[in-house]
């Protein structure tokens, strides 16, 4: 009989399904530190894994693993290069987790555009009126704005739909992604990146963190970018250098920046951005939502179970 590991706490409607399948054994872990997870696993067949970080180390002790099925589609917290020799099989949520995460970025392109925060304060501290006045009237219509979306997978795909509902001028840079299906979908390919960055109003980071992709946008590529611009990254912290967005935004060099995510999560008091009222900042919850978190936790149980039954859909499977 499997033994499943549940790493990191999941939506109880996944949990369910191992409930009711007298074929597998499980055990939720919540602690997530290295200690505890060296010694927990090595007992298990197949891990669901969410949050916490799971190294050769680790791997190295876990003699039976045969399947890891992420709870999400990042695996930056897994070591993929001791997957692929010791051919144990990853799985991701392939078809549950871009919905909200591209309604997320709209959300904060609109909080940004409409000074949605400033409007708020105002509003609660009795200055109802001052915003009537304000000098400095940043806000923009998204309307016939050119948004580049950089990496046209599954996220960037739900995402063009939602800007061109908006009627926005929609670019794509993703080098493996054909010229054919952007255009399908109404967008632009475009081929260098900073063509790119020099054209858009805003820019939206949907890749994953990789070596390529690691501080893919620093200063450099920020100045090239227009100073009305903004850059929404709900991606991966470490794909937007986070020193560089705090000075290119404290200078003028861009105006406004969402992030949804960090370098260190949770990240530290000190974290300067923390203090920056250009950003608009959200605790990596692009998948909180109740929908969303009740369809991953499915998804990414029913793929370990399907993994053991040889019923998995293909498309779960990352191709190490
Ligand atoms: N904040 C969140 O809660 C959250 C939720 C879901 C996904 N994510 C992150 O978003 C990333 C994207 O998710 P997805 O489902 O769209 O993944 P995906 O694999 O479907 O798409 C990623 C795209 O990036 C492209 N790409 C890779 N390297 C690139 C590069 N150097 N330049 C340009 N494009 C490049 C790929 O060709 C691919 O088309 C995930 O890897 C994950 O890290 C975050």
């Amino acid at each position: 009989m499997p033994k499943i590991a549940i790493v990191d706490k999941i939506h109880p409607d996944g949990i369910k399904l191992l409930e009711k399948n007298q074929k597998f054994q499980y055990e939720i872990i919540e602690d997530l530190s290295k200690k505890n997870l060296i010694s927990k696993l090595p007992n298990f067949d197949g891990i669901t894994l969410r949050r916490g970080k799971i190294d050769a180390e680790i791997l190295g002790k876990c003699k039976n693993l045969k399947v890891i099925s992420r709870h999400g589609v990042g695996y930056d917290n897994v070591d993929i290069k001791f997957l692929k020799k010791n051919n144990i099989t990853l799985l991701v949520t392939a078809t549950t987790t871009s919905v909200s995460p591209a309604e997320h970025i709209m959300f904060m392109i609109l909080n940004i555009s409409k000074g949605i925060n400033l409007y708020d304060k105002a509003v609660r501290n009795g200055k109802f009126d001052s915003i009537m006045h304000m000098k400095n009237n940043n806000n923009f219509e998204l309307s016939k704005k050119k948004i580049l979306i950089v990496g046209f997978g599954r996220i960037g795909r739900k995402l063009i739909k939602r800007c061109l509902g908006f009627e926005m001028k929609v670019y794509a840079y993703d080098p493996f992604i054909d010229q054919k299906i952007i255009e399908s979908l109404g967008g632009i390919k475009v081929n260098d990146l900073n063509d790119g960055l020099k054209t858009a109003d805003i820019l939206s980071l949907s890749v994953p963190l990789t070596e390529k992709t690691y501080n893919m946008i620093n200063l450099e590529k920020i100045e090239m970018m227009k100073r009305s611009a903004i850059i929404i990254n709900i991606s991966r912290g470490g794909v937007v250098n986070e020193k560089d967005l705090n000075e290119a935004l404290n200078k003028g060099i861009i105006y406004g920046a969402g992030l949804d995510v960090f370098e260190k999560e949770p990240p530290d008091n000190n974290n300067p951005l923390l203090k920056n009222e250009r950003v608009v900042l959200s605790p990596h919850a692009a998948t909180f939502t109740k929908e969303c978190a009740s369809d991953m936790s499915i998804e990414t149980v029913q793929n370990v179970i399907d993994f053991f039954e040889n019923k998995l859909d293909k498309s779960m499977i990352v191709k190490l």
